[in-house]
């Protein structure tokens, strides 16, 4: 069973390669690539080389020099195989997968799969808008409790509307499946359950609560908080853990906040619900919560994709301190600037009493993080004796020793002398010290193979060969004609078209073969070629090189016939047979005057 290859090209044309590298690493803008850290977990890196080109769908990382698509990123840094890889960017987007040699049946239960997700989220949205519409609506007194509720907490009509609050008619008085399904015939009661909408005992999970849909990061609504109106526990009900609903990734509030994060630069990071709506109507647009979870690392890494300063504002007796520490080494593998804040009262109740034009004073008073978490060891032995301070030292260590950025290191090491009195040495001793992982054996023995392999007199010939490869690969405007028919110049007899073995390099060779089966087409119609799937690396490389040549049909012919001058004095060389070496001599010569002919 095979992704057929027509799959393949809309899997990779409707991946959005900036998004999905999001995930590993956060990119920064630059010019119209994006870059960032290289993600790549052999690869630890201090300045970013990793470079994404959205428009081509690429990736290439100049210090590690892998690349590729967003299928080869995926697969290799979630350890996912080829088709594994592709099935989940299909999901991610929606794209329905064809498959070729699928026996009927498995071709039946993909479809399922597929319709049943499109079923969840329907049967989500569903839910949303009747909720919501009962919240606004309806005249019963439950629904006219409700609105009281709301607005009794100061929560305004704008807001209500804007993020789809709504309230889940009380028990019995609920009909959510029979509505939706006078809309949208097909969803049967199994959409619903599976969509985590109904309890276990039958009946709507979130009856007489106050509903707040919580969506991922593309809008679509996956599951729901929901709160009692009075002091029913549990107070809040969340959907359970789906394939659409993960606690883990999703951050209440992101679609409608992720502009003000991006705008400002900056992400707040709150506990409650009410508390991203009742800042978003103080006009403090860039709060997300997490969902009764405390905040992970990949709730940061989301946020490093919109915003360099990501602040935790969590309220006084707030377990989690853990958590506070993983974020911290987080923080530092993304380089963002991670501050905590412990509130007084939940910014939902403080806005209540206070101006919101207050709060940013507030917000003044986060710590960065690195510092809280080192005054919090601190604060378990203030006023001890040394002896008593001495126990905070392993736990000051380990912290220490999982900050790898150099500066913050230091930091860390002052902070914790400082705070525990004791000297840099104490500190230090114990401290293992990483391997540099960036030149691990490995490493060192596959840049080893490559130079034996290509020896110093074939350098430019390799040279010639990869610039030819990165103008097919970025031209193909330029080069579909000159790889089908060959180049004309002067004093040769014939079109000069070039050959596999025109390239030094067997990877090299095999990917012009590709190039010039595929030549006319595009991009696409090249990497949907399974013989291309192991040369990603070298495809994104040259594309990458491709991009600062700046190419014209002169151009093109020279670099055709420098790459056959240098493979026939290469020929000549290597040749122990004299009457070769002569012909090959003259063929030299003919080659170079027009390449000379083309130059001037
Ligand atoms: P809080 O108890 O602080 O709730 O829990 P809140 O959002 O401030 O609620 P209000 O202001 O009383 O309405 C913070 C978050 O923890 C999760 C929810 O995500 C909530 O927003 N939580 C809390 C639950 O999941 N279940 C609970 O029973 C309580
Ligand atoms: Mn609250």
């Amino acid at each position: 069973m095979r992704i057929s290859p027509r799959s393949i090209e809309e899997v990779r044309e409707a991946a959005n390669i900036v998004e999905v590298a999001s995930e590993f690493t956060a990119l920064r803008r630059s010019g119209a690539r994006f870059t960032g850290l290289c993600p790549y977990p052999d690869h630890s890196e201090k300045t970013p080389s990793f470079s994404v080109n959205p428009d081509r769908g690429f990736y290439y990382c100049f210090g590690c020099q892998k690349g590729g698509d967003a299928i080869k990123l995926v697969s290799e840094l979630k350890n996912l195989s080829f088709v594994e890889a592709v099935t989940y960017l299909a999901e991610r987007s929606g794209v329905e997968l064809e498959m070729e040699g699928q026996s009927p049946e498995e071709t039946r239960a993909a479809r399922q799969k597929n319709l049943r997700r499109r079923a969840s989220y329907k049967a989500l949205a569903a839910a949303a808008a009747y909720y919501h519409k009962y919240l606004l609506k309806s005249s019963s007194g439950s629904a006219a409790e409700a609105r009281d509720y709301l607005k009794n907490r100061g929560m305004e009509l704008s807001t209500i509307e804007e993020f789809r609050v709504g309230y889940a008619p009380p028990r019995g008085s609920s009909d959510l499946v029979g509505t939706a399904r006078r809309a949208s015939p097909e969803l049967d009661w199994r959409a619903f359950e599976e969509a985590g909408l109904l309890s276990p005992r039958g009946g709507e999970r979130f009856s007489g609560r106050i509903s707040f849909p919580i969506s991922d990061r593309r809008g679509r609504i996956v599951g729901f908080g929901a709160r009692a109106l009075g002091d029913a526990v549990p107070k809040y009900l969340n959907s359970p853990e789906t394939e659409l609903f993960n606690k883990r990734d999703l951050l209440y509030g992101l679609p409608q906040v992720a502009e003000g994060i991006r705008k400002g630069n900056a992400a707040l990071v709150v506990e409650g619900y009410t508390d991203v709506l009742m800042l978003y109507q103080a006009g403090i647009e860039n709060a997300v919560a997490t969902l009764g979870t405390a905040t992970t690392p990949a709730h940061l890494r989301t946020l490093s994709g919109y915003a360099d300063k990501i602040y935790l504002l969590f309220d006084p007796d707030a377990a989690g301190e853990k958590a506070i520490e993983r974020a911290a080494a987080t923080a530092s593998e993304l380089k963002v600037d991670l501050r905590v804040l412990r509130l007084p009262q939940d910014p939902a109740d403080w806005l209540l009493e206070h101006p919101p034009e207050e709060f940013a004073g507030m917000l003044e008073g986060a710590m960065p993080v690195l510092e809280y978490s080192i005054r919090r060891i601190t604060e378990q032995t203030r006023g001890a004796d040394a002896v008593t301070r001495s126990r905070a030292v392993p736990e000051a260590q380990s912290l220490i020793n999982g900050i790898k950025d150099p500066v913050l290191h230091e930091e860390a090491i002052r902070l914790a002398t400082e705070a525990l009195g004791v000297d840099r040495e104490t500190l230090r001793a114990g401290r293992e010290d990483r391997p540099d992982t960036s030149r691990s054996p490995s490493a060192a023995r596959s840049s080893g193979r490559r130079m034996e392999r290509s020896g110093p007199s074939r350098e430019p010939l390799r040279h010639a060969g990869r610039q030819v490869l990165a103008l097919i690969l970025t031209r193909p405007d330029l080069t579909a004609e000159p790889l089908r028919s060959g180049v004309h110049a002067v004093p040769l007899p014939e079109p000069l078209v070039l050959e596999r073995e025109d390239f030094a390099e067997e990877d090299e060779a095999a990917l012009f073969s590709i190039l010039r089966d595929n030549a006319g087409g595009d991009l696409g119609a090249t990497l949907a070629d399974e013989r291309a799937r192991p040369l990603m690396d070298l495809i994104s490389a040259l594309s990458a090189e491709g991009e600062k040549l700046y190419p014209s049909a002169a151009l093109v012919r020279e670099v055709w016939i420098r790459l056959r001058v240098l493979r026939l004095e290469r020929d000549k060389r290597d040749t122990a047979d004299y009457d070769r070496k002569e012909q090959l001599h003259s063929e030299v010569q003919l080659f170079q005057k027009a390449l000379r002919a083309v130059a001037s």
